[in-house]
């Protein structure tokens, strides 16, 4: 793939790889770009409080990006040495027609093929169909096992059961490793720890604690709401001990532990806020609505939709991604008096 200089708003960078004809996509801070997350959809059948307000206004359909379009960027993406994808939301399993997506993400040739959903709507039958179509994994999002709490988190009538036999489901089918990420929110969920925790060994799942982070769309936000992760392990190995396994790969943000007892199961906790990861960046998001997000905590976004409607070839909207990544900023600033929380919520981004 030949790409030429991106133009950037502010001025064009000096001499840097993505201009040189590379086939490698690196920022200005010369961090490689690797994983790609790929939003389906901004809907989503719950609303939970940190990350979607109760009357949220979706998109109109045309100005999401259609099935062509999205595989297409994969394509382009791919070309650029990004083999892993991860699918998200709002809820992916919203989206119409995903088993074909996700045969034609997975035709274009990836190393990893993973979706995160809420768990509310997936049945055995579905999990089938996904893996057969090319998905290798499954992440869910469960912050409670309380139904009353479930039920005041997410909004929504879906029961704590209903998500539990999904998880349990995509153990059977093979969807491994399956995660469940937890966000914790001190004096909500931070009571809890160690029963999701024990999750862990009883599904035989990886359980990964999250540090609350400022994307709430309510804007609720505030640090004394934030657990830090070490005082999350503390509690964790209080009931359970832990042998730390370190990270699979240096631009994971979860640090990762199994059971000192060699009991099924793994505990992962992502410091955030408290021990950015920024550092070892190597994401990339796309929105819903074709959107280039180079971080979660980005002002600026790049469309992309523009392009792939307007006729262009590859070439130039490699070399628009290629601007967007260099534009990633070193990292985010939650802890500075100067950090603003940008005003797109979680949901839009898809985590
Ligand atoms: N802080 C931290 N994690 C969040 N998620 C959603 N909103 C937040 C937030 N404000 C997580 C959910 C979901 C993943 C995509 O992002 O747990 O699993
Ligand atoms: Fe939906 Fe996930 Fe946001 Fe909850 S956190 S509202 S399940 S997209």
């Amino acid at each position: 793939m030949s790409i030429r200089l991106p133009i950037l708003s502010g001025g064009s960078p000096p001499e840097h790889p993505n201009g040189g004809g590379g086939d490698r996509l690196v920022d200005s801070y010369g961090r490689t770009i690797r994983d790609l997350r790929l939003s389906l959809t901004d809907r989503c059948n719950f609303r939970c409080t940190y990350c979607m307000e109760p009357d949220v206004r979706f998109k109109r359909k045309v100005d999401l990006l259609t099935d062509t379009e999205f595989v297409r960027l994969v394509h382009i993406c791919a070309g650029f040495g990004i083999r892993r994808v991860r699918l998200t939301g709002g809820e992916p399993t919203l989206h119409p027609t995903l088993p074909e997506l996700i045969a034609d993400i997975s035709a274009v040739g990836l190393d990893d093929l993973s979706m995160t959903t809420n768990g509310s709507r997936a049945t055995p039958e579905d999990m089938r169909t996904w893996k057969a179509a090319g998905l290798r994994r499954l992440t869910f999002s469960l912050d409670t096992l309380r139904e009353d709490r479930f039920a005041s988190i997410t909004r929504s009538k879906t029961s704590v059961a209903t998500v539990l036999r999904a998880i349990g489901d995509a153990v059977a089918s093979g969807l491994t490793p399956v995660k469940v990420n937890v966000v914790v929110v001190r004096g909500f969920n931070d009571d809890e720890i160690e029963d999701l925790a024990a999750m862990a060994r009883d599904f035989d799942v990886d359980m990964r604690f999250i540090e609350y982070m400022p994307l709430d769309s309510g804007h609720q936000w505030e640090m004394n709401k934030v657990v830090p992760a070490g005082e999350i392990l503390e509690r964790i190995e209080r009931r359970f001990p832990l042998t730390s396994r370190g990270r699979e790969r240096m631009e994971t943000p979860a640090a990762s532990f199994v059971f000192a007892d060699d009991g099924p199961g793994r505990i992962g906790v992502i410091a955030s806020v408290t021990r950015p990861f920024c550092g070892a960046c190597s994401r990339l998001r796309i929105t819903a609505d074709g959107k280039v997000v180079p971080c979660l905590f980005s002002h600026d976004e790049w469309d992309l939709r523009g392009l792939l409607r307007g006729g262009v070839d590859d070439d130039q909207i490699a070399v628009a991604l290629a601007g967007a990544v260099w534009s990633k900023t070193a990292g985010h600033r939650i802890r500075h008096d100067d950090f603003r929380q940008p005003d797109r919520p979680m949901s839009a981004i898809g985590g």
